[in-house]
């Protein structure tokens, strides 16, 4: 990794004069970002952080003077040309032919690995990792949360894989409950075979609409419960009705979720947990955990003090299971199947005493591993409409980003010469949701805009896109780069070095967010990147330079868009190369 090798050679003087294992040392260097401001120190020490590292007094001592004092100790090498202190830093300026052939070297050399063979991820162990995402519910509507879950699932579970982790991929359906019941009944008097086949989604939800209003009336209500009683009670004839529905449901799904580049390893939803659920209750109860109340519910205490302060509801009076129970039983089934090392839940954060309430009652069944299950929460989008109205279905906004993306491309008659106009906007269009939805924090509400997410100029994902396929085209036109014969000599213009300093931080990114799943630290790096390309495009032609000089910045806009391609890729985003 080129920022390693770098902050290795900056680590092994400092611990010399330090007198500190240069392990420890490393992560307090950081690749300092490219701001409006050009600066020329590429790397810089954190005086705080080594000081904690060390013995923790001297806190109290003035950071900038220490940092001083340091720098001078410090003398430049063959690596750093450049020594300085700030406030409570020391800056490090790395030999400017040398940060050009490093980088450009290891971007090439990595390609798609660039950043992930980091040090900074050496002492990360590989892990297995269940991630569990999307999850909508047969016949209900597949609402923005449902969007959400899957476009942060998807990122999180590209992310764990690109760092070398295992990942299982698990949409865990809501193909179970009550609405089948009503589904059965339903489509006994509304339900047509032939829709079913040809679009099950749509055709079982308004199946689905129609029953809800007809069950009003008693006798349709008691028919829906006969139906899922035998469905409970594993009627074949009936199981066999549930499982077309489910079935064409789950083809469908996995269609639409192939537009928008996700895949899942198994569909196992809550009907699969149904009988599960009975053998988390009788666990429960050997285990003392499960007490009734007068109503004859079930439930278990959660309060420390063993008041009931708080409790949760795992069993209806009837005895039967509810949604808590089934999650009860797919998570210590999924510990079984897989033994992965961490478990996550991606929904949006109205779920999260759900959870909470999960991991606790997990835990109190004492499995240790609880601890190692996480809900990533997110928080809500409001007002995504399309022009036919509200969005009931995934494949609405699709078609809706779609169409506004190609409407826009055809105003600006950028259409004429793309290929396949339709799959270009496609992509284009899913970058701009990707990139409006993964901006801010996770946990932070947003309202949602068609026309600020898909604005050509600022900060989209059009932006990005546009960005990549403008350095494509480069390419194209000037011929390939080829980094045997590049005179890094010539890349000395702060724009290019702008560009350099900002890969080298790519490794850094990745690791934030490795730790945190929030996507923004990724999402902002590549919209500087894009930025900073943009300038360097303007000011460093390739048309009409030297020979050596246009090969030099064809390598180094190669790097930008290599790096750019793989940032892009871990958000769920496909670039393209024409729009
Ligand atoms: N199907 C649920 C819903 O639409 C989400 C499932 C979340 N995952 C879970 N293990 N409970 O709200």
């Amino acid at each position: 990794m080129a920022a390693g090798s770098f902050r290795r050679s900056i680590a092994s003087q400092l611990s010399k004069v330090l007198d500190l294992p240069p392990e420890n040392l490393i992560k307090s260097i950081s690749a300092v970002p490219v701001s409006k401001k050009r600066h020329v120190a590429d790397f810089q020490l954190s005086i705080a952080s080594i000081i904690e590292n060390s013995s923790g007094d001297g806190l109290a001592q003035d950071l900038h003077l220490q940092a001083q004092q340091l720098a001078e100790r410090l003398k430049c090498d063959s690596v750093v040309s450049a020594i300085s202190a700030g406030p409570g830093t020391v800056n490090f300026t790395i030999n400017r032919e040398l940060l050009a052939k490093t980088v450009l070297q290891q971007v090439w050399k990595d390609g798609s690995e660039y950043g992930v063979k980091s040090e900074l991820f050496s002492t990360v162990p590989r892990q297995k990792a269940v991630i569990e995402f999307s999850s909508p519910n047969i016949a209900k509507k597949f609402h923005i949360g449902h969007l959400r879950s899957t476009m942060v699932g998807n990122f999180i579970a590209n992310l764990k894989v690109a760092l070398g982790h295992e990942v299982v991929r698990i949409n865990y359906l809501g193909d179970w409950g009550m609405q089948f019941g009503l589904l059965g009944v339903g489509f006994q008097s509304f339900g047509n075979k032939e829709k079913l086949k040809s679009s099950p989604l749509q055709h079982l939800f308004e199946v689905y609409v129609q029953i809800n209003q007809a069950a009003e009336d008693e006798n349709i209500k008691k028919l829906a419960k006969d139906f899922f009683r035998k469905l409970e009670e594993h009627d074949e004839q009936t199981l066999s009705i549930w499982k077309q529905f489910r079935d064409l449901s789950i083809e469908e799904y996995i269609r639409i979720y192939k537009r928008l580049g996700v895949h899942f390893d198994e569909y196992s939803g809550e009907s699969f947990y149904q009988e599960k659920a009975q053998e988390v209750l009788k666990m429960l109860e050997d285990k003392g955990l499960l007490q009734k109340t007068i109503k004859g519910t079930g439930i278990v205490d959660l309060s420390e003090k063993k008041d009931l302060s708080t409790f949760s509801t795992v069993m209806r009076s009837d005895g039967t299971s509810l949604y808590i129970t089934r999650d009860l039983a797919a998570a210590i089934d999924r510990m079984n199947k897989h033994s992965w090392d961490t478990m996550i839940y991606v929904t949006d954060k109205s779920q999260s005493n759900h959870f909470q309430h999960l991991f606790q009652i997990l835990k109190l069944m004492g499995y240790d591993w609880a601890e190692r299950c996480q809900h990533v929460s997110f928080g809500l989008v409001q007002g995504m409409k399309t022009r036919r109205g509200e969005v009931i279905f995934l494949e609405d906004v699709l078609n809706e980003v779609r169409s506004r993306m190609l409407q826009n491309m055809t105003s600006t008659k950028t259409t004429k010469e793309i290929q396949d106009p339709v799959e270009t906007a496609e992509k284009v269009g899913l970058a701009a949701l990707i990139i409006q939805d993964f901006r801010g924090l996770l946990s932070s509400d947003y309202q949602f805009s068609w026309d600020r997410a898909l604005q050509s100029r600022g900060d989209t994902g059009v932006f990005l896109q546009y960005t990549y396929a403008r350095l494509h085209s480069l390419e194209q036109m000037h011929g390939n780069a080829e980094l045997t014969d590049v005179n890094v000599s010539c890349l000395q213009e702060p724009d290019a070095i702008s560009v350099l300093q900002h890969l080298l931080r790519y490794d850094e990114v990745l690791y934030r967010s490795s730790q945190d799943l929030q996507p923004k630290h990724i999402v902002s790096y590549l919209l500087t990147l894009s930025h900073l390309a943009a300038v360097a495009h303007k000011t460093l032609p390739v048309k009409g330079s030297a020979p050596a000089v246009a090969q030099a910045r064809l390598c180094l806009f190669h790097a930008a868009r290599s790096v750019l391609a793989n940032g892009m890729k871990l958000l769920g985003i496909t670039p393209v190369t024409q729009m």
